[in-house]
């Protein structure tokens, strides 16, 4: 498929999604949303994709938030559309059976602070910074910001950076646990493809039920303990599960399948 805003790079199993606005700073305009959307739809499908990068084009801007000139004229019902659109999009990564990192390379503002917080990793470049700056546009976050940051960085870190709106630099997000790690900037992508490398050498339908197992812990409909028994359970009839408990006792190492 061709897209007009995004760029799309597969390499050795991972598939680096680059926003592609420099210019604007890589804001999500509803093109993106729904470019992005459609990418991570078709990696669920696609037994070649292990692992994604979502990345900003440029040194500057991960994703400086959604694009203020595309919804300036909204009315409230064109505002709740776009949001649900969206949390589609930010619930499709979250739940995303394959891990999602972020390479935070510069400013994650608003709707980027919320895409790299939907991600299951988030490495940002020494340059970055974070925020949900909506209040001062008289708006609040509306990709899951005010949620998810809770999630990540505890409610009183949270309602600070959302109700004053200013952004904290990438020291302060890992002292927050907001990200994973921090690198310089020439070598983010590196440092994005060794972490995930890390996780696609081990058995992959264990990390769809880590994944899984971890969002239920944040889903007040569903009881994370059941999901882990259920996951685990299931896990003794997968082909990966016979190879990994054989290759451990024949001392060698697991060529896991994901079967
Ligand atoms: N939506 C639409 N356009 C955006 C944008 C956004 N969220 N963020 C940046 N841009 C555009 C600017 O309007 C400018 O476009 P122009 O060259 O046509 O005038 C271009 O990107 C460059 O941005 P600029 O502000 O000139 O760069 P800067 O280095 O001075 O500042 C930021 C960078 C990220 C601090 C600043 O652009 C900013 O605060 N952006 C908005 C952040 C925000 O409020 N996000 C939440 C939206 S809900």
């Amino acid at each position: 498929m061709e897209y007009q805003s995004i760029l799309l790079d597969f390499h050795e199993g991972i598939l680096t999604v680059t926003v592609n606005r420099e210019s604007k700073m890589n804001a999500l305009n509803l093109e993106v949303i729904a470019e992005l959307t459609q990418v991570m739809r078709d990696i669920r499908k696609d037994e070649h994709t292990r692992a994604v990068i979502l990345t900003g084009a440029g040194h500057k801007a991960f994703v400086a938030g959604a694009d203020i000139a595309e919804f300036a004229a909204f009315d409230s019902e064109e505002g709740e559309a776009m949001s649900r659109d969206g949390h589609a999009l930010m619930n499709l990564i979250e739940s995303s059976p394959k891990p999602v990192l972020a390479a935070v390379n510069g400013y994650a503002l608003g709707g980027g602070c919320e895409l790299a917080m939907a991600c299951h990793l988030r490495i940002a470049s020494t340059n970055a910074h974070f925020g949900q700056p909506e209040v001062n546009l008289g708006l609040i976050p509306g990709y899951g910001g005010t949620q998810r940051l809770v999630q990540l960085a505890g409610k009183s870190r949270a309602l600070e950076m959302l109700m004053t709106g200013e952004m904290i630099d990438a020291g302060e997000a890992l002292k927050l646990g907001l990200v994973n790690k921090i690198s310089e900037p020439e070598e983010l992508l590196n440092d994005a493809r060794a972490l995930l490398s890390k996780i696609m050498k081990k058995a992959p339908l264990a990390i769809a039920k880590v994944i899984d197992c971890v969002n239920a812990f944040y889903d007040n409909k569903r009881d994370g303990f059941e999901v882990e028994i259920r996951h685990f359970g299931a896990s003794f009839d997968t082909q990966d599960f016979k190879e990994g408990s054989r290759a451990f006792l024949e001392k060698r190492k697991a060529r896991f399948t994901g079967k």
